[in-house]
């Protein structure tokens, strides 16, 4: 059996955990049963109360600036359409339980800083080629590392060593992963994003954040200004030292991809400067 395979069967697995969130079980027999009403959805996340006030908070943040004070999920799906609501749920659902029981391997809150800095900039980086993308994309930022914490489940105290290999080595993480776990977190983010039918441009900017040629495919395609503002996104959040993602190689940004998102040198500094304060009122909620 190959080793994505295996971790796919342990995927499957893993939402037996005793520490795998009922909701997240829920909202997904929900959304693979054609008969399920939006309602239904919003009402199983809704009952949640903890992992609801997160996401009201978020979506009343600064960074969402919506004009009306948004204070029921019902609310927060006609704002954000039901199929990025529920990945936002789901997926801060599971960081929270999974990553809480994983506390001694991960340090969660830094952990959210990085992808809340990431969600942040990847709204920020589309605003030159399409401004209309900023709402949606943050999920998507701020999920890119999920398969971070799947690998973490499967593998346990071995995962520190990829880590410490992309310290020693200065080599990108996702490769130590791949060298010592045989599966990378975009790929074992993305086949947990499949399974749980994310939106596509969730499942492929998961998989692709950290592909750098991936600007000279379909350049117009939704999905691929999303995985490559995310791209940038991470990039810039590691560059600024937010939080900890246990990456600790940087990559030089090629001028390609600046060009393809359309942002100048002056854009980049701006981004640089003005997304510390909407990382900051984000933090608040977690
Ligand atoms: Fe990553
Ligand atoms: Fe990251």
């Amino acid at each position: 059996m190959s080793k994505l395979a295996e971790l796919n069967t342990f995927i499957d697995q893993m939402h037996s955990l005793s520490a795998m969130p009922a909701t997240i079980n829920k909202v997904l027999e929900l959304v693979n049963n054609p008969e399920s009403s939006l309602k239904e959805i919003s009402r199983v996340i809704e009952k949640d109360f903890e992992l609801s006030s997160k996401v009201l908070k978020i979506v009343n943040s600064s960074y969402y600036g919506f004009k009306e004070k948004i204070s029921s999920i019902q609310m927060a799906v006609v704002a954000l359409g039901i199929n990025t609501l529920r990945s936002m749920a789901t997926g801060i659902s599971f960081l929270n339980a999974i990553g809480h029981a994983l506390e001694e391997v991960i340090n969660l809150q830094k952990f959210w800083e990085h992808s809340m800095a990431t969600a942040v900039i990847a709204g920020m980086a589309v605003k030159n080629i399409k401004p209309d993308f900023k709402e949606d994309i943050f999920v998507s930022g701020l999920l890119h590392d999920i398969g971070k914490v799947v690998l973490l489940q499967w593998v346990g105290r071995l995962y520190k060593k990829t880590e410490e290999k992309s310290k020693l080595e200065n080599k990108p993480l996702f490769m130590c992963e791949k060298e010592l776990i045989g599966v990378n977190h975009a790929e074992a983010g993305s086949l947990l994003a499949k399974k749980w039918h994310f939106p596509e441009e969730i499942i492929f900017t998961i998989e692709f954040h950290h592909q750098k040629d991936i600007f000279h495919l379909n350049r117009k395609e939704k999905k691929n200004i999303y995985a490559n503002a995310v791209y940038f996104a991470n990039q810039v959040a590691l560059e600024k030292e937010i939080g900890q993602s246990g990456d600790f190689y940087r990559e030089i940004l090629p001028d390609e991809l600046l060009d393809y998102l359309r942002l100048k040198p002056f854009d980049v500094v701006e981004i640089f400067k003005t997304s510390d304060s909407y990382i900051r009122h984000l933090k608040k909620t977690i």
